[in-house]
């Protein structure tokens, strides 16, 4: 009988930096779930890749005063060998460099065209240039500023091709509402709610302003602007209207696309609208999980907090930092790394809960046995709660990724873990070793212990499958032993098994030392990425680039009544991540202001502080929240700082 196809897929990276170690959450969670299938029998697609194309990468291109593709070239292969390193067995790697990708992103482009569904307009409207992104209104943030990055936008006119989205509303309402399309169901709510309720705008998906792109076939000058020619990578590569692969029918449509919360709504809105459009059916999943943070901040290179997989990986092997990332993170909610976290987890779980398991197990098998179990066995009631529940972890684990529910699989086998070291507490096999009336007994205890063993470390050989290969040696169990058919019953090592001593699995790690260890790492990151900041990605914006609004009078500015206020408490507006509702000194016998830094201050950091009002704007409501004015503030990379000022000055008084 032929296997059943499962198509797995993680987002194709921008190759614009190193990887970190929040780039390696997607790809371990898709090479866990790839493997778990495999394991399963399926026949497993698992794609991976690069996403090559855009100003950015011909920016950077130029600093260094190589090509485009010179420069992705490079990092292309740090990607392609921390993938190896981290053992990610994908089955192709794409990249939207590839002649075959830029094949089939042009006759997408065309197809869309010749339907209808592409157009040729001009935008004019708010454009954000870090982010080289147009934005609608609808879509700007509370201040006016782009959604993404939050610094000002500025107005731009451009031709363009447009994609009819619109035209996708209600059945893309329909399929995140009433499908399980998206996991988890909640975000889907909300992207209802925040960008189709509100009427979903036609899309811009052609460029003019730069070449690195794929040209679009019948208009030079236009290059395919990025989320056609990125999306389009899950069919292309298959083969989709290329000659390249010719696997797109048996594979399409993929079981799971797996992203970060930052590009859900482009695969949640945009991916589906094309594939309606082209008329093929759409993905059956689209899993979605949050960032990885570091003590709290979201991982950044330039904030140098990053954390290098190969150091982590280096000290501790790659699988327990495969363990730990996939063990933190809940699906759909944010996980924050930190180095306490990590060695933590792996002592506990690794070090004390499995790796003392097997070692223990191994060790006894050895020295009251010689190695060897022998045949005279003595069951006991005792073991049928041992057995029922690692078998128990067999369904729950099948369950668990069948929903891309990880860290609850993981929880599962651990639960089995811990009961096995239960029922070695509950045996005592260092009594029974010392009775020789007690052999059958002590044989019957390792037998059901090296098996249950056996059991476990499969289950666990998708998320950590450099170890446990190591783990079979050890246990003496042959490659037929660990079949995923064979770990619904117990009884399947050779009566007479013999077990291989081996190293220890996971050292235990001296928390203090390595902490220091670390945090000396991570410090020396910090200044060195300080210092190789460019001017601009410290926020300094070259004085060339800097546009100035047009020329105004000093009547006009006269118009702007900035006063200094104090802010007395601030609180989050509900049902807002953004927003937070700011009572204010303001002289004139108070105020409230409503305003989206919720995601860079906490009431803490505010009340107390004088700050810069503009007083004299008209009243508006803000999620429903009156808000008079509004308090000034800069982008920076590092997000938005708000303007205080000297506490000597006092609340009311006007600022000039
Ligand atoms: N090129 C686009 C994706 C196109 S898919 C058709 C892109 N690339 S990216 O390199 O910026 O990000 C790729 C993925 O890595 C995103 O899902 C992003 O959220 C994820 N991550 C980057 N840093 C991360 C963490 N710190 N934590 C978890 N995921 C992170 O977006």
């Amino acid at each position: 009988m032929s296997k059943k196809p499962f198509y797995i897929t993680t987002p194709i990276y921008y190759p614009s930096g190193n990887p970190h170690i929040g780039h390696c959450y997607t790809t371990v969670a898709c090479d866990s779930i790839a493997r778990f299938k495999r394991m399963q029998g399926y026949d497993v697609m698992f794609l991976t890749g690069t996403d090559e194309h855009g100003l950015k990468i011909e920016q950077k291109a130029a600093e260094q005063g190589v090509s485009p593709k010179e420069y992705v070239d490079v990092i292309v292969e740090k990607f392609k060998s921390l993938w190896s390193y981290m053992n990610i067995d994908y089955d192709r790697y794409i990249r939207t460099t590839d002649d075959y990708h830029i094949e089939t992103v042009q006759k997408i482009f065309k197809a869309l065209y010749d339907k209808g569904y592409i157009y040729k307009g001009e935008y004019s409207g708010k454009y954000c240039t870090p982010c080289e992104s147009f934005w609608t209104e609808s879509q700007l943030d509370e201040n006016g500023c782009c959604p993404e990055c939050h610094r000002p936008v500025t107005f731009a006119k451009e031709e363009a091709y447009f994609f009819k989205i619109s035209a996708f509303a209600d059945r893309i309402e329909k399929l995140l509402l009433d499908t399980d399309y998206l996991r988890p169901k909640t975000r889907a709510i909300e992207l209802v709610n925040n960008f189709i309720k509100p009427g979903l705008e036609d899309l811009c998906v052609s460029r003019t302003t730069f070449k690195w792109g794929v040209p679009v076939s019948f208009d030079e000058g236009h290059v395919v602007y990025v989320w056609i020619d990125a999306l389009s990578n899950y069919i292309s590569a298959l083969g989709f209207m290329n000659e390249q692969y010719s696997d797109f029918d048996k594979y399409w449509p993929a079981n799971t696309h797996m992203v970060a919360k930052d590009i859900m709504r482009f695969h949640a809105i945009i991916w589906p609208a094309i594939l309606m459009a082209l008329d093929i059916p759409l993905p059956k999943h689209l899993a979605v999980h949050g960032w990885i943070t570091f003590n709290g901040e979201k991982m950044s290179k330039s904030l140098g907090n990053v954390v290098d997989p190969f150091v982590l990986g280096e000290r501790y092997g790659c699988d327990a930092i495969r363990y730990h990332i996939l063990r933190e993170m809940a699906l759909g909610a944010d996980s924050s790394f930190s180095n306490e976290i990590m060695i933590n987890r792996i002592n506990s779980d690794l070090a004390n809960g499995f790796g003392n398991l097997v070692s223990r197990t191994v060790a006894m098998a050895d020295k009251y046995f010689g190695g060897t179990i022998p045949s005279d066995r003595q069951a006991d009631a005792l073991d049928e709660d041992f057995k029922n529940v690692v078998l128990g972890a067999v369904s729950a684990v099948e369950a668990a990724m069948e929903e891309t529910k990880i860290k609850q699989a993981l929880e599962e086998i651990f639960k089995a873990v811990d009961r096995a070291n239960k029922y070695i507490d509950e045996t005592e096999p260092w009594k029974l070793g010392k009775d020789d009336s007690q052999k059958a007994r002590l044989a019957s205890v390792l037998y059901n212990l090296l098996d249950g063993i056996r059991i476990m470390s499969a289950l666990l050989s998708p998320f950590m499958p450099t170890t446990m290969p190591e783990v079979w040696k050890q246990i003496g169990a042959a490659e037929a032993d660990v079949t995923y058919d064979k770990l619904s019953v117990f009884g399947v090592l050779p009566e007479n098994v013999t077990v291989c001593k081996g190293a220890i699995l996971f050292p235990r790690i001296d928390v203090e030392k390595e902490i220091e260890e670390l945090n000396s790492i991570i410090q020396k990151n910090m200044e060195a990425a300080q210092a190789n900041l460019s001017a601009e990605e410290k926020g300094e914006v070259p004085a060339e680039k800097i546009e100035l609004a047009e020329e105004i009078s000093i009547d006009d500015f006269a118009k702007v009544e900035l006063r200094c206020a104090k802010i007395l408490s601030a609180e989050k507006v509900k049902k807002s991540d953004k927003l937070l509702c700011l009572q204010l000194d303001d002289g004139m016998g108070g105020r409230q202001v409503v305003s989206g830094i919720a995601q860079y201050y906490s009431p803490d950091d505010l009340v107390g502080k004088k700050i810069q009002l503009v007083a004299n704007l008209k009243p508006v409501k803000l999620r429903g929240v009156e808000s008079c004015g509004m308090i000034c503030a800069s982008d920076t990379p590092d997000g938005v700082k708000v303007i205080f000022l000297d506490d000597s000055i006092p609340c009311g008084a006007k600022i000039r």
